[in-house]
Parts: C-alpha cells; sequence; structure tokens
C-alpha cells in the first residue's frame, strides 16, 4: 500500500467521521484542516442533516459554502455530537486546542454536545499533554499578567501575533501560546488556569474531552473510547 500522507489521514478520519453524524439532526462542528475535510464529507449527506452548529468563522464560511444550514448555538437545546480535531491528545481523551485560535467557540459547542468525537492523524496522540505550544484567549489588557503567571508556573508565554500585530480572534481577544510545561493533571490545570483574572478560555480540554478518537495511522482508522 502506498503511504498515506498527513493529508490523506486527515482526509480518512474527515470522512470516517460521517458515522457519528445523526440523521434528521444538527451536527456540531469544530474548526481546522482535519475538520474541513469532515465538513467536505458531510456535504454529501447535507439532505440527512439540518444542519450544524459552527465553531468559527471560518467553518460557517465553509459549511455554508457547501448548503449546510448553520445554527446560532443560542438556538439549539443540545447536540447530540461535536466533531473536532485536536492539537494534542492523551490516552484518557484529554485534549490541547486552540491552534486554530478557535478554542473559545470549540468548548462552548463542545459543552452543549452530548459526545465529543475528535479526529486526529497520529502525530497528535502523546502521552503527556504540553509539547504543542498552549493557546490560552485572553482579553487584551490582561496579557501581560497572564504572561508573569505561566512564568511564575515554570512556562514561558508569548502574544501570537498574525502579520506582525496581535492575532484577534472571532470574539475580539488575543492569544496567549505556553510552552515548556507538562500538563500531568489537566484538570486541575483547566480548573486554576480557567480562573486567572483576563482568561477567556484554556486550550486544555479535560471537562469538554473527547469520548472518541478516530485516530488516522498508517495501518488504517484506530477507534480509541474514552
Ligand atoms: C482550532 C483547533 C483545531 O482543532 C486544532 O488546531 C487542530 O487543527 P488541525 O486539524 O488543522 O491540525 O483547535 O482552534
Amino acid at each position: 500500500m502506498a503511504t498515506l500522507s498527513q493529508d490523506d489521514l486527515k482526509t480518512l478520519v474527515g470522512k470516517a467521521a460521517l458515522k457519528y453524524v445523526v440523521p434528521g439532526e444538527i451536527v456540531g462542528v469544530g474548526t481546522g484542516s482535519t475538520v474541513n475535510k469532515f465538513i467536505d464529507a458531510l456535504a454529501g449527506m447535507k439532505d440527512q442533516i439540518k444542519g450544524a452548529v459552527s465553531s468559527s468563522y471560518a467553518s460557517t464560511d465553509r459549511l455554508k459554502a457547501l448548503g449546510i444550514a448553520v445554527f446560532d448555538s443560542n438556538d439549539v437545546e443540545e447536540l447530540a455530537v461535536y466533531i473536532d480535531g485536536a492539537d494534542e491528545i492523551d490516552g484518557r481523551g484529554y485534549m490541547i486546542k486552540g491552534g486554530g485560535a478557535a478554542l473559545t467557540r470549540e468548548k462552548i459547542v463542545a459543552a452543549q454536545s452530548r459526545q465529543f468525537v475528535c479526529i486526529a492523524d497520529e502525530s497528535k496522540l502523546v502521552q503527556t499533554l504540553g509539547n504543542y505550544p498552549l493557546p490560552v484567549e485572553v482579553i487584551p489588557m490582561a496579557t501581560q499578567q497572564v504572561i508573569k503567571q505561566f512564568r511564575a508556573m515554570g512556562g514561558s508565554a508569548r502574544l501570537r501575533l498574525s502579520s506582525g500585530n496581535p492575532l484577534v480572534t472571532d470574539n475580539g481577544q488575543h492569544i496567549v501560546d505556553v510552552t515548556g510545561l507538562e500538563i500531568t493533571d489537566p484538570l486541575a490545570f483547566e480548573s486554576e488556569v480557567s480562573q486567572w483574572p483576563g482568561v477567556v478560555t484554556v486550550g486544555v480540554f479535560a471537562f469538554q474531552k473527547a469520548q472518541v478518537c478516530l485516530l488516522g495511522t498508517a495501518q488504517g482508522i484506530k477507534t480509541l473510547t474514552f
């Protein structure tokens, strides 16, 4: 069999996620290059679903361009399933997310969903979270204070830039990326950092962890359940 590229693996898991979509319902949709493959596949069954709740302007644009209706999360009681990628996922279904700066909306949609199905290529599976720079969405005036608090924890944090200027999220806020931390207790870490003044969302998804991960590997798709 020809070697599969990372892009091929993303396509595979994006398509495989279709079996978790409940016909007749609204599906929660994440953000990123892997989710883009899922959205493209979802277009093939758009007549079987009511539509989607989206976690970013980017995903909303892609969904709408393919003729999939997008609902406001406030107008939807509960979602059966949320499909999203991850920057890292561990053996318990805890994740780092937010590489695409959509972490706040992703956590909101994940929280209104009964099941989180993570789609990822095998490079995302880790023993311990923290190698990937941890995204934290912050209110701009708190940036330096938050950076100092991560430094006191032993990490190193910097403001994310886009074309030389602070990146502005869909929520009008900034992102700080944190390196040098081993996150051995994701639940405790998420609880603590979420309480710091000015933190909008920390990119550790422990309370909103995955229940299933479709992992694209050289041997095919592995289904991990947590
Ligand atoms: C965006 C995210 C993405 O799920 C994460 O960055 C993975 O993206 P990709 O599928 O492009 O590797 O959290 O905020």
